[in-house]
């Protein structure tokens, strides 16, 4: 699909990769940018194509609110996430839901409530999930969250046929680390937010079903394409 001129919606937008996702949308030459996030007034709203709207993914009655106000949209990035369980092994029942919650069914309930939406638009339109690389083998340091990324992976791929009969895409975007709040604490090579986010809208334009967005993604996504037995080993080691 196009960028340029279409209406999308980002949730998680008033900051790391969401923020940035806003931006590169605006000077893409979208037409209007719903900015979603759990408090709106955090959200950078100096262009007057952004519209920020108040939503927690986790909560029904403010996905369905967003479903009516943003009525328009052709474009939805579930972008909003959560890394709360690492090692399988020590992290807890309540840590493991918060990650599912939001990362799985927040993603998912975002789909269900928009697809009327989406289907009433013209040309087609997108719906993207931004997912991880731990999407495709776990990091077992975060055992936890790389499971429900997993489990967010294998339901975009359950929804793309269906969806495909609406003329609804759906993508999956499989970034590496990205210098943001969630990995502050981790000493790696980390993308940049500005440059993920171009690179996602690129693989967006061109419909790429699983999107590499960064160096280390492609290159990760090469070795998976391969062998997905040395990609499982490679991330043991992380
Ligand atoms: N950073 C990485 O290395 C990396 C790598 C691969 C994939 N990702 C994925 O990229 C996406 C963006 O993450 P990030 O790195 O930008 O993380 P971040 O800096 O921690 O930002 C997370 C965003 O999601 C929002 N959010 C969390 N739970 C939400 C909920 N229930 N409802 C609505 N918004 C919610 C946060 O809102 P608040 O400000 O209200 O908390 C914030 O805007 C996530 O899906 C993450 O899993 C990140």
């Amino acid at each position: 699909m196009k960028i340029k001129g279409s209406i999308a919606l980002v949730t998680g937008a008033n900051r790391g990769l969401g923020k940035a996702i806003v931006s590169a949308l605006l000077e893409a030459g979208a037409g209007k940018v719903y900015a979603a996030a759990r408090d709106e007034r955090k959200v950078s709203a100096d262009d007057s194509r952004v519209v920020p709207l108040t939503l927690d993914t986790t909560k029904t009655d403010q996905i369905l609110a967003c479903a009516r106000k943003a009525a328009d949209v052709t474009l939805l990035i579930n972008n909003a996430g959560v890394l709360n369980s690492y090692n399988v092994l020590t992290t807890s029942q309540s840590e493991m839901d918060a990650d599912f919650r939001t990362n799985v069914h927040g993603m998912l309930a975002m789909i269900k409530a928009f697809v009327p939406v989406l289907e009433r638009a013209r040309e087609g339109a997108t719906v993207v999930n931004v997912l991880s690389l731990a999407s495709l083998a776990s990091v077992p340091t975060m055992g936890g969250y790389a499971a429900s990324k997993a489990a967010a992976y294998s339901i975009t791929q359950a929804l793309r046929p269906e969806l495909k009969s609406k003329q609804i895409d759906i993508l999956a975007a499989l970034p590496g680390p990205i210098d943001t709040d969630m990995v502050r604490a981790l000493q790696l090579p980390k993308a940049t937010t500005a440059d993920t986010a171009m690179a996602l809208l690129v693989g967006i334009e061109r419909g790429e079903e699983d999107i590499f967005p960064d160096t280390m993604a492609q290159q990760m996504g090469a070795l998976w394409n391969k062998s997905p037995k040395e990609f499982e080993r490679a991330f043991a080691r992380f």
